[in-house]
């Protein structure tokens, strides 16, 4: 097993130890960890950018975390799974996210929601197993005045029908397109 240095150094080469899988991403972001060390919010940067370079965070790269940061597992199990944007689960090619707040919900969200669980085959917070599409639902997106709202990867979309989502991710669902 890999250890992490004690102390981060200002300068010089890294002398990262990485990860026995050789994974250069685990050496980024074990030197992104040591430039981390003083901030007390270090641990909300190292998992926001282990997200960044893995796409998700798993057993193994949350205990790396842990043991780079010094912090009790526990503390990084709580913290990853406390807020939403953090994703425990490998995510599709395509993200779509429903907004099931107040303005969105009363105005049918929960009906899109279902038509697309029902389309993919998944429950939101799922990821299809061929892994095109991850269903994601969000408390308030911001976009009240253009409830209801969904997220198709980043892009906002207005007044959603569960007709306009399912024609939005079908080619999503379909062989070779999207
Ligand atoms: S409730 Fe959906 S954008 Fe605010």
């Amino acid at each position: 097993m890999s250890t992490v240095a004690t102390a981060a150094k200002p300068a010089g080469p890294p002398g990262a130890a990485g990860h026995p899988s050789g994974d250069k991403r685990f050496k980024i972001l074990e030197v992104f960890i040591k430039r981390q060390q003083q901030r007390q919010d270090a641990l909300i940067e190292v998992l926001h950018k282990a997200q960044e370079l893995f796409g998700y965070l798993d057993d193994g790269l949350l205990w790396f975390v842990a043991h780079g940061l010094r912090l009790p597992p526990s503390r990084v199990y709580g913290v990853a799974t406390f807020y939403h944007f953090f994703k425990l689960k490998p995510q599709g090619a395509h993200t779509c996210v429903v907004c099931m707040g107040t303005a969105c919900y009363v105005k049918g969200a929960h009906q899109i929601v279902a038509a697309l669980e029902q389309a993919a085959g998944i429950r939101a917070g799922e990821t299809t197993p061929d892994r095109r599409l991850t269903l994601l639902t969000a408390r308030c997106i911001g976009a009240c005045g253009l409830a209801p709202a969904v997220v198709y990867d980043e892009a906002v979309a207005a007044y959603q029908t569960p007709e306009s989502a399912l024609a939005r991710v079908k080619g999503w669902l379909s062989d070779g397109a999207g």
